[in-house]
């Protein structure tokens, strides 16, 4: 990777994941474009374009203009608002996913967008979940999940685009929140924790998601983005993860720190629906031989971390 754009660069990864590639990469080769302006580091950091993704021509253009040789596809909206919405859902999720894989194509750059623990469904096998297993997702987030990867595995088996993608899980993280997702709660309860003390879970207790905090999953990216393309076998999507944790997990790792926390429940039948279709813990033993990935953050050191970045952020 030497010249990178990204779509949905305000988003929860992208916000993140843009900082890192500048300092890594070089403030000036890191483009970063999303469908609004704000004030953040990633607007005023450096080369900043607004980018509908379902816009293929200005996609294209920006590509051009700065002469990327790597296109890092982020713009998409996640599981509980595509459930509000499941025709914006596909509109933006697979057109916009096609038009990246077209500029890549075009400009012949590596690709590389995520896919996620919602490509499984209530019939994959939910502990340990096998890298290739049976995928039959019920939400529409879940669709385009598995649309998205095979499409991906098609551009680079029909059009030689180097591909490559990761299923995450729930990512955990300070900087920006999640925009609607069902394993948001996970972001939201350290927030409450600590403004009010407490937080109301809409997810039940005892049900087991897979979850990684930020620093994990950027590296993850960049780690993936240089390995070695004759040892991957499975290019998109690696499964990948840090932690099986249900919300009780959590109210014990913030409790450690914060002993007078308290949690109850009121559940989102929606979110929980979703989660309940969704692995318990999926198995990362491909990415870990095909290119070596290893999370960092276990629950306590990452509970740790979260506390003390938002205590900063929040005052
Ligand atoms: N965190 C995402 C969601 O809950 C999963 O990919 O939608």
């Amino acid at each position: 990777m030497k010249k990178i754009l990204i779509t949905g660069a305000l988003g929860q990864i992208g916000s993140e994941l843009t900082t890192k590639l500048r300092e890594i990469y070089g403030t000036d080769n890191v483009v970063a474009t999303d469908i609004r302006e704000a004030d953040s580091p990633v607007v005023t950091g450096g080369p900043f374009e607004i980018l509908d993704v379902t816009d293929y021509e200005k996609m294209l253009m920006i590509a051009k203009k700065y002469q990327v040789d790597t296109v890092i596809h982020l713009a998409a909206l996640l599981s509980a608002k595509a459930e509000n919405n499941p025709q914006l859902a596909w509109n933006l999720n697979m057109n916009g996913l096609m038009n990246a894989l077209e500029v890549a194509r075009e400009l012949d750059t590596k690709f590389f967008t995520p896919s996620s623990i919602g490509a499984f469904g209530p019939n994959t096998p939910k502990d340990l979940t096998p890298q290739d297993t049976i995928q039959r997702p019920t939400t529409m987030y879940g669709v385009n999940k598995v649309a998205g990867e095979l499409l991906c595995d098609y551009y680079y088996n029909r059009f030689g685009v180097d591909t490559r993608g990761v299923r995450f899980p729930g990512l955990i993280s300070y900087v920006t929140e999640p925009g609607g997702g069902t394993t948001d709660y996970a972001v939201e309860i350290y927030y409450e924790a600590l403004k009010k003390g407490s937080y109301t879970s809409y997810i039940a207790e005892g049900t087991q998601m897979d979850m990684m905090y930020m620093p994990d999953a950027v590296n993850a990216i960049i780690q993936l983005m240089e390995a070695d393309s004759e040892k991957l076998v499975h290019r998109n999507a690696f499964n990948i993860t840090a932690v099986s944790a249900s919300p009780e997990d959590f109210e014990a790792a913030i409790k450690k720190q914060l002993p007078e926390f308290t949690m109850d429940y009121k559940v989102d039948p929606v979110r929980q629906k979703i989660a309940e279709s969704w692995p318990n813990s999926i198995d990362c033993a491909a990415a870990k031989d095909e290119w070596g990935f290893e999370a960092k953050y276990d629950i306590d050191k990452m509970t740790t971390d979260m506390l003390e970045k938002l205590r900063e952020k929040l005052g």
